[in-house]
This record gives C-alpha cells, sequence and structure tokens, in this order.
C-alpha cells in the first residue's frame, strides 16, 4: 500500500475481487477485499474509490456497502452501452478472483450536520446515498429516500433501502408512476433539513433550478454521476481542438491534442500533479491560470462563477484561446 500524492488521506493498494453479484438490471456490484484480508482504511458515506481495471482504464465509483464491514469495499457499476468502455469491461470480464489497482477512499460528498435530510437518487446515482441512509439511522436521524428509474428492474438496492428505511423510502418507476415529483419532495422538506442527490444532471439540474426558486438558503449537496457516464466524460474532455498548454513554474511549452485532456498531457511531464476524479467533478486537479481563456468543462466551478475564475479542472476543461498558462 503507498500512499497517494493525488489525493492527501488515500491508499493506492491492490485488492482482490471477492464477489460479483446483480443488483438490478444491468448492474453488478463487486466486493472487494485484501487478498489476505484484514481491515481496509475507514471511509465515510458518500466516499469513492477508483479503480484501475485489467485495460489500464480508470474508474471512479461510489462506495455502497456498509462502513461497519471493515474487510471489504464494495461498489456498483451500471453498464452502459455507449461509454468509452469501463463498465463494459467490468460486466465483460471475469473480475472475480482478479487482484486491481484501487485508489481511495476519497470523499467529496460527505454528510453535514443538519437536523434531517431528505435524499434524491435518479438510477445508479443511489450508490453514496444508500450507506448515508444506513448512517442516518444509526444516528437516529430523519431521513427520506426517493429512487427513481426508468422501470422496476432498475431500482437499484430497492429491496435493501425498503428494509432500512421502510416508509421513508419512496421507489419511483418511470414507466408505471412518471417522474420523481421533486418540487412536491422538497416543499415536504421542512428547511432545516439538508438535501442530497446524486444522479443524472437533468435530474441535479431540475433540483437546482427548484432549490435555487423556492428556497435558495437551503443547503443542497450534489453529486452528478459520473462514473459510468463515459460517453458524456468523452464529450467534456473532447472538441474544441488543439492548444498549447504553458507550465510557467516549470518552464514547459506542451501541446494538447484534441482527443486528450490536459492533465493528461501534464501528467507526462509531471507525474505527482494533483488529480483524482478526471471527471470533473471533484476538484483535486484545480489549478491556477495565469494567462489565456479557460473553456469550463467541470462541475466544481458554478457557472456563474466561470467568467472571473482564476482556476480550472484540468481534467477536462479546455482552452478558448490558442495558448494557456498555468501556475505548475
Ligand atoms: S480530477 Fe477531479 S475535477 Fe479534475
Amino acid at each position: 500500500m503507498s500512499s497517494d500524492l493525488a489525493s492527501p488521506g488515500a491508499t493506492t493498494e491492490r485488492l482482490l475481487v471477492r464477489q460479483a453479484r446483480w443488483v438490478a438490471r444491468d448492474v453488478v456490484e463487486l466486493r472487494l477485499t485484501r487478498a489476505a484480508g484484514g481491515a481496509l482504511p475507514a471511509w465515510e458515506p458518500g466516499a469513492h474509490i477508483k479503480l484501475t481495471l485489467p485495460s489500464g482504464l480508470r474508474r471512479a465509483y461510489s462506495l455502497c456497502g456498509d462502513v461497519a464491514d471493515t474487510e471489504a469495499w464494495t461498489v456498483a457499476v451500471h453498464r452502459a452501452p455507449e461509454g468509452r468502455g469501463g463498465s463494459r469491461e467490468i460486466h465483460e470480464t471475469a473480475l472475480v478472483g482478479r487482484e486491481l489497482e484501487v485508489r481511495g477512499p476519497v470523499n467529496r460528498f460527505p454528510l453535514v450536520p443538519a437536523e434531517g435530510y431528505l435524499l434524491l437518487a435518479g438510477g445508479i446515482g443511489v450508490t453514496p446515498l444508500l450507506p448515508m441512509a444506513r448512517e442516518l439511522t444509526a444516528r437516529g436521524l430523519p431521513w427520506r429516500l426517493v429512487l427513481g428509474a426508468r422501470d422496476r428492474t432498475r431500482l437499484v438496492y430497492a429491496e435493501e433501502l425498503v428494509a432500512l428505511g421502510g416508509g421513508r423510502v419512496l421507489l419511483v418507476p418511470q414507466d408505471e408512476a412518471g417522474l420523481p415529483h421533486l418540487a412536491a419532495e422538497l416543499a415536504a422538506a421542512p428547511p432545516t433539513h439538508a438535501v442530497y442527490a446524486c444522479g443524472p444532471q437533468p435530474m441535479l439540474d431540475a433540483v437546482t433550478a427548484l432549490c435555487r426558486t423556492a428556497d435558495p438558503a437551503r443547503a443542497l449537496h450534489l453529486e452528478r454521476f459520473t462514473a459510468t457516464d463515459d460517453a458524456h466524460t468523452d464529450r467534456l474532455r473532447s472538441s474544441g481542438g488543439e492548444f498549447e498548454v504553458v507550465l510557467t513554474r516549470s518552464g514547459l511549452r506542451l501541446t494538447v491534442p484534441a482527443d486528450r485532456s490536459v492533465l493528461d498531457v501534464v501528467r507526462e511531464k509531471l507525474p505527482d500533479v494533483p488529480y483524482s476524479c478526471e471527471e470533473g467533478y471533484c476538484g483535486s486537479c484545480e489549478t491556477p491560470v495565469t494567462a489565456g481563456l479557460p473553456d469550463h468543462r467541470d462541475t466544481v466551478i458554478d457557472p456563474s462563477e466561470r467568467p472571473g475564475a482564476t482556476t480550472m479542472m484540468i481534467c477536462v476543461s479546455r482552452c478558448g484561446s490558442p495558448v494557456l498558462e498555468l501556475d505548475l
């Protein structure tokens, strides 16, 4: 096990895929342990780990097991047939019995103190919210969870959630009940209750807009479910053409091709540059910009703050000018 320079507190080690099981249609759960057994580093609900797959692809997944299960880390992976291949590789490779490099845990979506919690999940986005629901139950705090999916077969961890929360869990299969009534859920939650939402971008956009309109002071915590949305990440990274990057402190000038990220190119020269999710949502790779026009494509910097932003997430953001100067 080695310390992880990219994410303080995280570690990197090889873990054995001990078990795989289906937990919903097109969703497989992997249980990872040390080959010789023994306790893994502790984690808190909201944390994710990053797997390096046999092909070398790296993908981040929320931990969705029980924090009390100290010997295993559990993730659930939704098959994304249109993606760049990470989830497909997991679904189509016999991984049980193999070791994978695992980095983490890192938590960019932690539970903050509140009088109660409304947890809103879309599809596989329930994975970070399930351990939150367990934790809140253990702490005796009020919570409600709403999980939407296209149909019943895609309601990930539905049985576990209902067993855990009973009437506090609302399952919304879209083909029977339509979309979750987010406005009604938010209106029914007391203003002192924090809202956590994880799911596809349209759902998060809707939650954000509803909160801004109805109750801008409410604590809102969002995590776009990116781990299997490879096609989306591809779109984030690509397009906009080639540009030059000048690393002012290192005295380097590098070319970023249209199909590679700034981070990929920089890492070849500066292997210790911080990063984690590589999908624009964790903030680990935030880098000061000293000149040039960043084309922000992350979800860390609020769109309203982009025009004045002096930093950028180099894993997905690009450049709107021919040259970008970074303080690296
Ligand atoms: S590595 Fe996570 S935002 Fe760039």
